[in-house]
Formats: structure tokens, C-alpha cells, sequence
């Protein structure tokens, strides 16, 4: 249901929105009008979305990698470059799991989403693949009750605590791809952000201390001991973080790439667990 734009027309909320600073008012407005159920919820929408709230809070979604991710308050907003992240995973999952024709009869993928926030990331890795075993974790209540909301449907399951503390630890050794789109804005620098995200998205969404990597950090250090032989760590970062970002991942003995897409503005460094000898001793890094 949608409410009609009058007593409101079109045309008054596009100006109000344009003026509120909305650069898309037009596309925000029908999104709005499409949403609300009564004229006074599209007042009130309008005002939120005028007062510098989100458009995706003031919404209850995202549109994520063609999904519609729930997004409640206070939870980070899933950004478009990180549906670069999605596909590089899925591309790697996909690999993992060897010629479609094989998909039926292997075990399914285990993927793990690391700072899960909303679950967007886990989410379109389900939907993207074929059979997935999905585990997400975040530190932030408000994120895992919307995380479970998104991957319900999906079979996932979503951990509240501190990076991998709350995994199972049967799944030590065993996944396949691991991905964390985890804070990397360096502290000095948070509040450069624009309002949007400094006032409505909390900050242990955004903080990634003095360097930006403090928790990326602590992401990769552990990753050897819970991905699978030939399995897969990728991280969200920026192209100014890549190089002492793949410094990490080398030092802890996975095998690194960097990936960036232009369009996106979106950089991911990739590592590499050396896959397994035929005598069971994990390959050397042959560089
Ligand atoms: C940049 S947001 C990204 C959320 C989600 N991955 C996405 O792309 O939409 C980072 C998320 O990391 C979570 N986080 C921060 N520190 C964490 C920690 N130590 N353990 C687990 N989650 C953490 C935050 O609560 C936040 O939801």
C-alpha cells in the first residue's frame, strides 16, 4: 500500500527534500510516497528524512546486491561498494565448490561473515550461491537482532560478541570464505564523515582507531586458524590501507591480492590459506 501524495503533492516534498541537502529529492520522494501507508506517515517521513536521518532508516531497508536488506535504526547502512566485496566472494565460493555439475553432491560452502552489521553481506552470498552453511557475528545487539531478521530465511546463524569469540569452534579449520566489511575509518577521520553516517550510525561501526585497521587487524591475525586448506579471508579496506593491510595478511601466512573496482571506489585485499600437500602439509608460499 502506498499513501496518495495529496494533501501532499509530489512536487512539495521533492522541494523540501532539496533543500533538506537530498541530491536524488526526486527518486527519495517516490520511494517515500511508495512506503508510507497514510498521508501523516509520509509527513512524518518527510520529516525524518528532512531532519538528515538516512533515507534507508527513515525506510526500514536498503536495496543490497537486488535485495532488500532490513535496516533498522541505529544499524549501519550496507553500502554499494561493498556489493564489490559480494562478488568477489561468490566468485571465490564458487570455485571452492568446483563444476555446477559436482554442486549437489559436495558438502555446502561454510561462509562467515565477520561484522555482520544488518547481514547484507551474508545475505547476498546466500542468495548468490548455491548451498551455503552461513555464519555471522557482530558485536552490536541492535545489529544482530537485524542481522537475524536478514539471513532467517537463508538458515543462518548470527552471533552477538567480539569477531570470532562466539563461533562454534567445530568450524575452526573449516571455512571456505570467510569476509569482514569491518570499521576501517581511522579515528581523526570519523568525524570528516558526512552527518548521515557520524550522527546515525554508531560509532563502533564506523571507528577503526588510531590507523583505521585496529580491527581488521585482529580479523586477519586469526583467520589461519579458522579457514579450511585453500580457503579464503576478504576484507573491505581502502586503497590507502591495501598496502599495510596485505602486509598483515602476509605475515600471517596467507597468500595476498588486492582487487579494486573503479566504479565502486572499492578496494578488497584477499588471503589465501595455502591449500594442503597430498601428504597433508599446507603448501609454501612459492614467491
Ligand atoms: C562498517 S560496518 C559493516 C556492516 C556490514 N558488514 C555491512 O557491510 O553492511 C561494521 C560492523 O562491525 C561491527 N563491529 C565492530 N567491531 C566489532 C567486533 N569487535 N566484533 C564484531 N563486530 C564488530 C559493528 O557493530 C558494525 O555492525
Amino acid at each position: 500500500m502506498s499513501a496518495s501524495p495529496s494533501p501532499r503533492p509530489r512536487s512539495v516534498i521533492v522541494t523540501r527534500l532539496r533543500a533538506a541537502g537530498c541530491v536524488f529529492a526526486e527518486d527519495e520522494a517516490r520511494l517515500l510516497i511508495c512506503a508510507a501507508r497514510t498521508p501523516a506517515d509520509l509527513a512524518a517521513m518527510v520529516d525524518r528524512r528532512a531532519a538528515g536521518l538516512p533515507l534507508e532508516h527513515v525506510l526500514g531497508w536498503a536495496q543490497f546486491c537486488g535485495l532488500r536488506i532490513a535496516v533498522d535504526p541505529a544499524v549501519f547502512v550496507p553500502r554499494r561498494r561493498t556489493e564489490f566485496l559480494v562478488g568477489q566472494a561468490t566468485a571465490l565460493a564458487r570455485q571452492a565448490a568446483g563444476p555446477a555439475g559436482q554442486a549437489r553432491t559436495r558438502p555446502r560452502a561454510v561462509v562467515v561473515d565477520l561484522s555482520c552489521g544488518s547481514g547484507a553481506v551474508g545475505a547476498a552470498l546466500v542468495a548468490a550461491l548455491d548451498r551455503v552453511e552461513l555464519y555471522a557475528v557482530d558485536i552490536d545487539p541492535a545489529a544482530v537482532r537485524c542481522a537475524r531478521r536478514n539471513v532467517a530465511a537463508a538458515d543462518g546463524q548470527v552471533y552477538e560478541g567480539d569477531l570470532y569469540e562466539p563461533l562454534p569452534a567445530t568450524l575452526r579449520g573449516r571455512v571456505d570464505v570467510l569476509v569482514a566489511n569491518a570499521p576501517y575509518v581511522p579515528t581523526e577521520a570519523v568525524g570528516l564523515l558526512p552527518p548521515e553516517a557520524r550522527i546515525h550510525e554508531p560509532r563502533v561501526a564506523l571507528d577503526g582507531g588510531t590507523d583505521g585497521l585496529d580491527v581488521l587487524r585482529r580479523v586477519i591475525t586469526a583467520a589461519p586458524r579458522w579457514l579450511a586448506p585453500g580457503g579464503h579471508l576478504l576484507v573491505e579496506t581502502s586503497g590507502r590501507q591495501a598496502p599495510q593491510t596485505v602486509e598483515t595478511v602476509t605475515r600471517n601466512g596467507l597468500i595476498p591480492q588486492v582487487v579494486s573496482s573503479e566504479e565502486l571506489n572499492a578496494t578488497v585485499v584477499i588471503g589465501t590459506r595455502p591449500a594442503l600437500q597430498s601428504d597433508g602439509a599446507a603448501c609454501d608460499l612459492q614467491r
